[in-house]
């Protein structure tokens, strides 16, 4: 088969990687791609927000099929588009990714369907959501209701702090139109964990759960980031617990989208805080998280285009698909001031050397007059497993050492910041 994927990140490396090994991929493809993905699939020019180049690409190229990665194309209803034309794709329709796009539509759907998430109200007014976090009190939780790269929370500790963000939304529309509309939520504890989960529109069959890491500093301090490493399988997440999260909101989020008529046939994400009252959804995205998708990816053993093929054909009962019995750990380095101000063009060196046995996927690089330089603010993930989750993060560290480019930045405590 001719694939193309779409895309150009650390997520996209790693798919792009784990097709190659599939005897089903004669040519692979990645749109727009990067320099490390080149090593891999036939890069193409093509922006991965370009609904109508994308499809007219595809075309013009007899495409077998397209992977739709990132969350922008999916919104505007590429994977729509692409089967409009007759191509085949992977990833949810635009009426099913909307579970990403509108929390606003996500907290609905949960509500009507007793999806435990937590408490929340929606406004579109300003005086009103206003007097709402007065009467609620603080912490509580403001959030812009569209896509905002996951910036668009904000985490309140008081009544002042919370009513500022909800003007800077609401007012200042620091988001554009996405924060027109805010959700505000009762603030919940405890650890956050991500299970992905492939689905068929019918069925759902989950992937070893993963942790990420947000924040830009040790710690968990500093600005949210989309992601500064991430590892699976986390301890916190037991198979008890997993059970209960299985019963309590993965079948019946699948069932609810399809009962609405917006079946989800992609990979769903499901972002989970296990809270003293049980596991509880802070939100739900249409794709694989990034950089959870270079940890766990890592560890499956069946072929993906498999999956893939079994995900829009609604045959994923029938699949037995295999995971390693390992952990794995993804450390990424960024450039620094990501995810504020940050410089692109600097040469990278020793990726040859941490390459040689240990997955070094590539999230913003690009080749310049034949050398490998960052061109974004997550540029590197450099992915290790191990026989426990220590020895992953033992083995990441150590890959990375060789690894270096001007003002580079990495958290130490990747794995460790619980
Ligand atoms: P989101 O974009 O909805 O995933 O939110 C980003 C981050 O904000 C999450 O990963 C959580 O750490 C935090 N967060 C979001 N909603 C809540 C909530 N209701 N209670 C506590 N923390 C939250
Ligand atoms: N790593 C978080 C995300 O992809 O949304």
């Amino acid at each position: 088969m001719k694939v193309l994927v779409v895309g150009s990140g650390g997520r996209e490396h790693a798919i792009c990687w784990k097709l190659a090994q599939s005897p089903k991929v004669a040519e692979l493809y990645c749109a727009p791609g990067n320099a490390g993905i080149a090593q891999v699939a036939k890069c193409v020019n093509v922006k991965a927000t370009d609904v109508d180049g994308m499809v007219k690409w595809a075309r013009d190229n007899a495409m077998d099929f397209v992977v739709v990665a990132p969350d922008d194309p999916l919104a505007l209803g590429m994977v729509d588009a692409l089967e409009a034309a007759g191509i085949p794709a992977f990833g949810p329709r635009k009426n099913a990714a909307v579970i990403e796009a509108s929390k606003a539509f996500s907290k609905e759907l949960m509500k009507k369907y007793h999806i435990p998430t937590a408490k929340y109200e929606t406004f579109t007014d300003l005086d009103k959501a206003l007097a709402y976090i007065e009467e609620q009190g603080a912490p509580i939780v403001v959030k812009a209701d569209g896509l905002a790269l996951g910036k668009g929370v904000v985490v309140a500790a008081t009544v002042d702090e919370a009513k500022a963000a909800a003007r800077e939304m609401m007012e200042g529309k620091k988001f554009g139109e996405s924060g027109s509309t805010v959700v505000i939520e009762e603030c919940m504890t405890g650890p956050e964990v991500t299970v992905l989960a492939f689905a068929d529109g019918t069925h759902v069959s989950t992937m070893p759960a993963s942790q990420d890491h947000k924040r830009a500093y040790d710690g968990n301090r500093g600005p949210n980031t989309g992601g500064m490493g991430a590892i699976s399988p986390p301890p916190q997440y037991t198979p008890e617990i997993a059970r209960r999260c299985m019963d309590e909101i993965f079948l019946p989020t699948i069932a609810a989208l399809k009962a609405e008529d917006r079946p989800f046939q992609g990979v769903i994400y499901f972002g989970l805080m296990l809270t003293p009252q049980g596991p509880k959804v802070v939100e739900y995205n249409a794709r694989f998280g990034d950089p959870e998708c270079q940890a766990v990816l890592s560890l499956l053993d069946s072929d993906l285009m498999e999956i893939f093929t079994a995900c829009r054909e609604g045959s994923l009962d029938k699949l037995d698909i295999r995971w390693k019995d390992k952990a794995a750990c993804c450390l990424v380095l960024a450039s620094g001031g990501y995810p504020l101000e940050y410089q692109k063009g600097y040469p990278i060196s020793g990726l040859e050397e941490a390459g040689k046995s240990n997955l070094v996927f590539h999230a913003g690089t690009a080749e310049q007059d034949g050398q490998i330089v960052t061109n974004g603010g997550r540029v590197l993930g450099v992915t290790a497993l191990g026989d426990t989750l220590e020895q992953a993060i033992d083995n990441a560290y150590a890959a990375a050492k060789p690894i270096s480019f001007a003002d580079m930045h990495f958290r130490t405590d990747i794995g460790r910041a619980f």
